[in-house]
């Protein structure tokens, strides 16, 4: 089959793969537990699922501006001026399917070809991809110190006359870390003095534990003018547990947004009234559910880690934010791919190797499902990989016995 240069360098998400692994194996009668998900299992907000119906209901279904509806431009308004105490106008506003949307976008009107996109790893899965798709380069880099907090200095040094652009992720998809105030300062100036855009990945910026706090990017900036390079990623999927809904929108530039909007318009003409409906229920509605989220969140990874501490030679950082925890296996196994296919073949556990971030050696496992999924799901580990574990487990009625190691 003749396909593009570019679709042939592109791989499939594997966490989206690992999702319909599990729905197969669920379907086959098999016991998965899912310690590889990127959703919280809560319920939507009422207030989305009335807005989305009550619009359904007028049957009044049509195009939208491909840059949102003005409803929904004024409810991310207002959110960004709540959480960022910065005031835009519509115009600085795109709404998308996705903040997944919105960040290719953003790179499909910033691009050429062979220019370099850096990133700090371990990284979110679809960004090398998204900057390929733009025929870019994507530059990540791994801190020296081997820790999740990335020094100025890396990627200082990675920066090159074709460098467009640095995506940052905070609290980070995967390790959960957020990072310091002092460093996005300086990736801010750094940017600034080099006229490189910066696009601040913020989904999960709600979703922090222990009283801290992510960084707000604009405290940062010297001067907020309409020749920003700033680019604000955010969205409705995480932290209002709306992810099939498929809204998130971009923050910039008034010029830089009409050129995304062009770029959208002949893609999807944006996203779908009704979803963009739900989207404004969610901002405009009861507020109550991010901190409940929230507080589950951090109860679930309370649980997660002290469960992980008990597994001999795993090595924890323990996440700031998010709902994810990136841990060190390699005193298991180096080859995490190789890792995560015994787990689901041997105990039917699903994780998403570190491989797919950038790093290997280590599983990425979500504290987003039930408290059980993860005390079971980390219990089936351990008797997985750990040789003074009895022999034998029993899940539900089977019974299990340890012959791979
Ligand atoms: C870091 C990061 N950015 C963006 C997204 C995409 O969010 P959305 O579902 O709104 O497209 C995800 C989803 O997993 C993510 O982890």
């Amino acid at each position: 089959m003749s396909i593009s240069q570019i679709a042939r360098s592109i791989k499939p998400s594997p966490t989206l793969l690992l999702n319909e692994k599990a729905a197969i194996l669920r379907q086959k009668g098999d016991p998965v537990i899912h310690l590889g998900g990127g959703e919280p299992k809560s319920k939507a907000p009422m207030d989305a699922i009335i807005a989305a119906a009550s619009h359904l209901n007028s049957g009044d279904i049509r195009y939208t501006p491909a840059d949102g509806i003005p409803d929904l431009k004024k409810a991310i308004i207002r959110y960004t001026e709540e959480n960022y105490s910065r005031k835009f106008a519509p115009e600085n506003i795109m709404v998308s399917s996705g903040a997944k949307q919105a960040i290719m976008v953003a790179l499909q009107a910033i691009l050429n070809p062979q220019e370099e996109v850096i990133f700090p790893a371990p990284y979110w899965v679809s960004y090398p991809d998204m900057v390929r798709l733009c025929q870019g380069i994507p530059v990540p880099v791994l801190p020296e110190d081997g820790t999740f907090y990335p020094r100025i200095e890396d990627i200082e040094q990675r920066i090159g006359s074709y460098t467009k652009a640095i995506i940052i992720n905070s609290p980070n998809n995967p390790t959960g870390a957020i990072y310091s105030p002092e460093f996005i300062d300086d990736v801010v100036k750094l940017c600034e003095k080099r006229d490189i855009y910066l696009i601040m990945d913020d989904i999960y910026h709600r979703l922090v534990f222990d009283n801290k706090k992510s960084v707000n990017v604009y405290d940062h900036v010297k001067e907020l003018s309409e020749n920003s390079k700033v680019i604000l990623i955010n969205g409705v999927s995480k932290q209002y547990a709306m992810t099939g809904f498929r809204i998130g929108w971009a923050v910039a530039n008034k010029k830089l947004i009409e050129v995304m909007s062009n770029i959208q318009g002949h893609q999807t003409s944006g996203p779908s009234v009704v979803l963009q409906k739900a989207a404004v229920g969610a901002l405009n509605g009861i507020q109550s559910g991010i901190e409940s989220l929230r507080m589950t969140l951090e109860n679930n990874r309370n649980v997660m880690i002290d469960q992980l501490k008990s597994f001999d030679g795993v090595h924890i950082t323990i996440p700031d934010g998010t709902f994810y925890c990136f841990a060190d296996f390699s005193a298991y196994e180096k080859d995490s791919l190789k890792l995560s296919n015994l787990l689901v073949d041997k105990v039917q556990v699903l994780t998403v190797p570190g491989i797919a971030f950038g790093l290997d050696g280590y599983l990425r496992l979500s504290y987003c499902g039930g408290l059980k999924d993860i005390t079971e799901g980390i219990e089936r580990m351990k008797w997985a990989l750990d040789l003074n574990s009895p022999n034998e487990l029993y899940i539900g009625d089977r019974k299990l016995v340890r012959d791979w190691v």
